[in-house]
């Protein structure tokens, strides 16, 4: 199958109570972890990229790996998708270089002026077959080179999203409900608990609409033992609990977005695969086994948090 956009994915998400999985791919062994798990679990999937991805694999490399995965695993539905584009010509470059999906994140700007780009790239999208994914309310922590004080986190107002999304055009849409992107999600010792009530109100307002969670990572703490076990230090990373992202899944949320718990999977197995193997120096020693974490915790968000195991 040729990667296909999110348009059926999210219908049959809504419908059946289940989210799609998005994770972010930086190169071969990430790809390949993550389309294995999906592959064998019979998994929708989207494989996204950022600025920074583009950045440092190059736009080519990666959307050739996505193709590649796409035909290795052609029975499950593989979305491309551009992970948080900041600007029209970001998105137009990866709308014209074979991209499926592409997110316009204007979230930081003036509400007006969030439309305006986000309807602008909408336009250019849907006349290409590509849809778009965009962004009201504002996480905390870091979008992307977009930096927010975690004290002027913004939930999405929900009083907004029809106007939005109508004014836009945009096929999906990302709120804020108290999640952030990265490792540190929460203070220690504070109780994580994402704003259900803001999601439902959202929701309500836009019936059979796909809504999008970002920062939704849940740094499982078995990553972050092995890692300060073997030589790290990241004291405090606290991450999403994984019965809230399930209720989650099941409720209008139809796609969410993982980077970090990749990136802890594969620095815990690397770290430790050092520690156990010093005199080691062959990459394929030790990224053979970083693949397979990669692959058993997609598998187990596949599974467990997402619900779209049997659903390709
Ligand atoms: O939301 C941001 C993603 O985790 C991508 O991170 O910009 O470091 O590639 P990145
Ligand atoms: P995490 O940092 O929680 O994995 O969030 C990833 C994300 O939202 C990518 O857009
Ligand atoms: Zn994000």
């Amino acid at each position: 199958m040729p990667i296909v956009t999110t348009t059926e994915m999210f219908k049959k998400a809504y419908a059946g109570g289940y989210a799609v999985g998005a994770f972010n791919v930086n190169n071969m062994e990430i790809v390949q972890g993550i389309t294995e798990a999906a592959g064998e679990l019979k998994a929708p999937v989207i494989l996204q990229v950022s600025k920074g991805a583009r950045a440092y694999a190059n736009h080519r490399y990666l959307v050739h790996l996505v193709q590649a995965a796409a035909e290795n695993f052609p029975e499950i539905p593989i979305a491309l998708h551009l992970d948080h584009g900041d600007t029209f010509e970001l998105c137009k470059d990866c709308i014209d270089g074979g991209f499926t999906s592409v997110m316009i994140d204007a979230s930081s700007k003036p509400y007006e002026e969030n439309i305006a780009l986000t309807r602008k790239v909408v336009e250019y999208a849907h006349d290409h077959g590509v849809v778009v994914e965009a962004e009201l309310g504002t996480l905390a922590g870091v979008e992307d080179e977009v930096s927010v004080e975690a004290d002027k986190a913004m939930y999405t107002h929900p009083e907004e999203v029809v106007d939005f999304a109508t004014r836009t055009g945009c096929d999906s849409l990302a709120i804020a409900i108290g999640t952030s992107h990265g490792a540190y999600k929460f203070k220690p010792g504070t109780k994580p608990q994402l704003r259900f009530d803001v999601l439902e109100e959202c929701s309500k307002q836009l019936p059979g609409f796909p809504i999008v969670l970002h920062g939704a990572s849940s740094v499982p703490q078995e990553f972050v033992a092995e890692i300060n076990k073997y030589g790290g230090s990241m004291p405090g990373a606290i991450g999403i609990p994984e019965d809230q992202l399930r209720q989650a899944a099941r409720s209008a949320v139809c796609k969410i977005n993982i980077d970090s718990d990749i990136r802890l999977a594969m620095t815990a197995s690397i770290r430790k695969y050092f520690a156990e193997h010093p005199d080691h120096f062959d990459p394929r020693q030790y990224l053979k086994p970083a693949r397979q974490a990669v692959k058993d915790m997609v598998a187990h968000k596949i599974v467990d948090v997402l619900g779209c195991d049997g659903k390709a």
